[in-house]
């Protein structure tokens, strides 16, 4: 409610419900994220939080709890007093068990008793922070204690649901038949934040915004396209989850396809939320997958050993606690996707990520094909392909790398063309979850994924996973810590002429 003059969302009046209120997500980035809502006025008077988990616990502990999570994972800081001391008073706990249905009962009451519940008049937004294999007790009970969607649409009542959303394609189909009993599409936000990143929300801008490069955007001009999502992290604590995913289903199922589609579709009819899904979804159903041969050959995995980080040592994945000593779990990925449409038929996507890496950075480069040298040839000059390198995170920014002459010398050399977010403006740059949760709150559904999107991701990945299962072997490529990844990776690159961009 504060700078309500600098706003331009407003949020209108809402209960918000958050499931799994005393996890990590809850304290690093759902309350960080209300708290900037506050903050930047998007939030209404008429608003309030509950946390629902199963720990003994009064409002107040509680509100002592987020406040100190707050001070330490909150993006700008110091945090405002004011602000929080008038979120806080909107924060609440609820004692409850996730699959017990009474519980929702008492949920249902408490909701009606708040002070603001005159305000939100039973418009509730319900965020599903847990386990995911509680997803969809949580819809059902929700359903049973009078809480989901009513079908006469008198209230608003919409669900997050986080990721993992499934570990494979019939998981997933599994559970969003299940959700939509008790929620309907259109009242279900599966979060990717990657979405809520301004530099990914800025793909589409940039790409039909400008008349300069969607004539480019194509296999005429395109030679290939390098989507990496680099992270010097290591699994650290999260062994126990990360055995049950690894990167190809961590990162790539989701953040990477994410970039992916959004840099191959084609315009949409509108900037609206159906038409940009629609040729999301379009660009992921024309990725064949060849058989489980050509699969090994396209793909590459690896584990990284042990090592060091800015002399830290890291030990080597199968040493991380919770993780199998013999684990064939992938914590680094490369592959080459190829698009059998007229717009991209030839032009390989190569994507990567990977922990414990050299450097923690997210950037797609476009490289276009090299000029003819014919003109430069008795010079022996070697022209370098042009590279528009967009980084998503950090230094947030887009950079064009063309060919130039070298003064006095009639010769060529690459040089950098940059527009730097940070440096740009006063703009702030808001957290991805601030994006996200106010956009579910908005109802604007564009920075979701829909069902059948997280359905064709995972046919991609299913059949990647499936050659690699039939693979007879019990090992797999290792890589230094703080290296760029294992010499297989750059080898698939290598072969077909290419080698992956320099990490600027
Ligand atoms: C999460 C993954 O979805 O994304 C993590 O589970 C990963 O393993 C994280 O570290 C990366 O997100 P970001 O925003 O830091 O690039």
């Amino acid at each position: 409610m504060f700078d309500a003059n600098a706003s331009t969302l407003r949020v209108p009046p809402t209960a918000a419900v958050i499931f799994g209120a005393t996890g990590d997500l809850t304290h690093r980035k759902i309350i960080p994220a209300f708290y900037h809502l506050a903050k930047n006025g998007h939030l209404p008077e008429g608003f309030s939080i509950i946390g629902f988990a199963r720990r003994e616990k009064d409002d107040a502990t509680f509100r002592q709890e987020l406040k100190a999570s707050l001070d330490k994972f909150a993006h700008t800081k110091p945090v405002d007093e004011k602000v929080w001391k008038w979120l806080e008073s909107r924060i609440f706990y609820q004692i409850g068990d996730l699959p017990t249905a009474e519980d929702y009962v008492k949920l249902a009451e408490r909701l009606k008793s708040l002070p603001h519940a005159n305000a939100f008049k039973g418009n509730y937004l319900f965020y599903l922070a847990t386990a995911p294999n509680y997803f969809c007790a949580v819809a059902e009970n929700l359903f049973k204690a009078g809480l989901a969607p009513d079908e006469e649409g008198m209230h608003t009542r919409r669900l997050i649901v986080e990721k993992p959303f499934g570990e494979d394609l019939p998981t997933a189909q599994k559970l969003n038949r299940d959700l939509v009993k008790y929620f309907p599409e259109k009242t279900i936000y599966r979060i990717d934040h990657y979405l809520g990143k301004e530099t990914v929300q800025n793909l589409l801008y940039f790409r039909f915004g400008n008349s300069i490069y969607e004539p480019l955007w194509d296999s005429r001009y395109i030679d290939h396209v390098q989507i990496t999502v680099a992270e010097k992290v290591s699994v650290e604590g999260r062994g126990g989850y990360y055995e049950g995913a690894g990167a190809s289903r961590d990162m790539v199922q989701n953040h990477l396809m994410q970039l992916f589609s959004l840099i191959a579709m084609e315009p949409p009819a509108r900037l609206e939320a159906e038409n940009i899904r629609d040729e999301k979804v379009k660009v992921l159903k024309s990725i064949t997958m060849p058989s489980n041969a050509e699969i090994l050959k396209r793909t590459v995995r690896a584990q990284y050993g042990g090592g060091l980080i800015d002399g830290r040592q890291i030990p080597p994945y199968r040493q991380e606690e919770r993780v199998d000593p013999n684990s064939m779990i992938e914590t680094y990925v490369a592959m080459r996707l190829e698009i059998d449409n007229w717009r991209w038929h030839g032009v390989p996507f190569y994507l990567r990520t990977g922990k414990a890496l050299q450097k923690q950075f997210s950037e797609i480069s476009i490289i276009f094909k090299r000029p003819p040298s014919v003109l430069f040839a008795a010079n022996n000059t070697k022209i370098s392909r042009n590279w528009l390198r967009i980084r998503i995170q950090p230094d947030e920014g887009i950079h064009l790398h063309f060919n130039a002459k070298v003064p006095s010398q009639p010769t060529l050399k690459q040089v950098e063309m940059s527009f730097n977010y940070r440096e740009s403006g006063q703009h702030y740059l808001p957290e991805a979850y601030e994006r996200l949760i106010c956009d579910a709150m908005l109802g604007e559904s564009t920075l979701f994924t829909r069902a059948d999107e997280v359905e064709e991701a995972w046919r991609i990945i299913d059949s990647v996973r499936a050659a690699w299962a039939n693979e007879d072997t019990t090992n797999m490529p290792l890589y230094s810590p703080g290296s760029m990844g294992p010499v297989e990776s750059d080898e698939l690159l290598r072969r077909d002429g290419r080698s992956w961009a320099r990490p600027v």
